[in-house]
């Protein structure tokens, strides 16, 4: 690939406490920051567990004032938004704070920028050039993953469906990354073994693809291939015998992905949203179950990655098949199933599940250009 024609950009700004308490310092850094009225955002479950009424306990015990928003969706949607900025307004709240996996923390993003953007939210729709519409002033937001997967604690875009149609849309901007990110592995230790597999297989799906698209980013590309390393070394623990350990280098590993993909992904994530569209299947199930396909389908021209990828997965042999194997392997090791059938897809889904694959923002990045036809191929193989 030529790459010394063009000049790029490169981002790597968001300032990351990471570690097992780091969460512990989330009191005093709002009080250094003069912010004592945080619209806490988060799920209902996540709501319920011992750390985060801690966290709770703690801001109060500093006479911080806390709401906690937490009535949002397993896939957010616009209305769960308007609701969580109506507190933000009603309650005359300073700043927000996302605590829990990808989807409160996107609602929190999205909270971030209604707050002085006022428009239908969809207006600010990445893909259809909303980013230059958000110009205005965005609350003081801070991050808190209790998941390792989505990597959107250190991400600058929110993914909300519209209520009706369930049509997943992009807001995206600069000004909606956190300011600081507390990333800290004891909250994820009570992760149930399907999450944490299900998250730990989106953020190997983010490195891999992020690798292989096609850009010259030697940056996001030793991340990516160290992410692979982390997750090699970590996924099965987390999943079956969890540590300390192991669940700081998924987190970590979850948070590298993000930053991985600033380059891009692929045929994957594109075969993947439609799963939770149409049938509300976990993000990363849904690409846990279509990785190791997508990634078969990639080999052809990519030959040389899959070596590199191969190398630090360690496998004697260094080649794509080998690749698509391990993940196999590593997908029944950790209880993910072989087959979309298995995760509720059926026949009669197939058509439906290719137009929008196609419609998919993902695999426009993908190195090998997909078709609705590959879609179908790969669906059908996959089912
Ligand atoms: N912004 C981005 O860049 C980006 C990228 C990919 C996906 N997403 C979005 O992220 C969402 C998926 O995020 P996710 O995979 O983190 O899943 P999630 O946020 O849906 O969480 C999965 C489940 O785990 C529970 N949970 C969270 N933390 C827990 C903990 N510490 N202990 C026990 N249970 C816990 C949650 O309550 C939930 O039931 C999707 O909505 C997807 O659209 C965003
Ligand atoms: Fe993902």
């Amino acid at each position: 690939m030529m790459f010394t024609d063009k000049i790029y950009q490169y981002n790597f700004p968001t300032l990351i406490r990471f570690g097992a308490g780091s969460s512990k310092e989330l009191g005093a850094y709002l009080i250094k920051n003069g912010l004592f009225r945080p619209l806490i955002v988060t799920d209902p479950i996540v709501s319920q567990l011992g750390f985060f009424k801690e966290i709770l306990k703690d801001l109060r015990g500093r006479d911080i004032s806390v709401h906690v928003f937490h009535e949002i969706h397993k896939n957010p949607v616009k209305s769960d938004v308007y609701q969580g900025t109506e507190a933000f307004d009603a309650l005359n709240r300073d700043s927000v704070i996302g605590i829990g996996g990808g989807a409160a923390l996107d609602v929190a993003r999205a909270i971030v920028l209604r707050t002085h953007h006022r428009e239908d939210l969809f207006v600010y729709d990445d893909l259809k050039g909303g980013e230059v519409l958000i110009t205005n002033e965005v609350p003081h937001f801070i991050t808190i993953p209790t998941t390792a997967g989505t990597g959107s604690e250190v991400g600058r875009s929110a993914v909300i469906s519209d209520d009706e149609t369930h049509q997943k849309k992009i807001l995206f901007s600069p000004k909606l990354m956190a300011k600081i990110v507390f990333a800290d592995p004891l909250l994820t230790m009570e992760l149930p073994p399907s999450i944490t597999a299900a998250t730990g297989m989106d953020a190997l799906t983010h490195h891999m693809e992020a690798f292989l698209v096609n850009m010259f980013h030697p940056i996001c590309d030793g991340i990516a291939l160290q992410g692979i390393t982390l997750i090699r070394e970590s996924l099965e623990k987390a999943v079956n015998r969890p540590d300390l350990e192991s669940r700081s280098k998924m987190l970590i590993a979850s948070l590298m992905g993000a930053v991985a993909f600033q380059k891009g992904l692929g045929v994957v994530h594109s075969l993947a949203h439609p799963l939770s569209s149409l049938l509300d299947t976990h993000h990363g199930l849904a690409n846990a179950v279509n990785i190791p396909y997508g990634m078969e389908f990639n080999i052809k021209g990519s030959e040389h990655k899959f070596k590199q990828i191969a190398r630090v997965l360690n496998l004697e042999n260094e080649s794509g098949e080998d690749v698509v194997r391990y993940l196999f392997d590593l997908n029944e090791k950790i209880h993910i199933p072989r087959k979309l059938s298995a995760i509720g897809v059926r026949a009669e889904h197939i058509e439906t599940l290719s137009d929008l694959a196609l419609a998919d923002f993902a695999h426009p990045n993908n190195p090998k250009p997909v078709s609705r036809d590959h879609f179908k191929q790969l669906y059908l193989k996959a089912l």
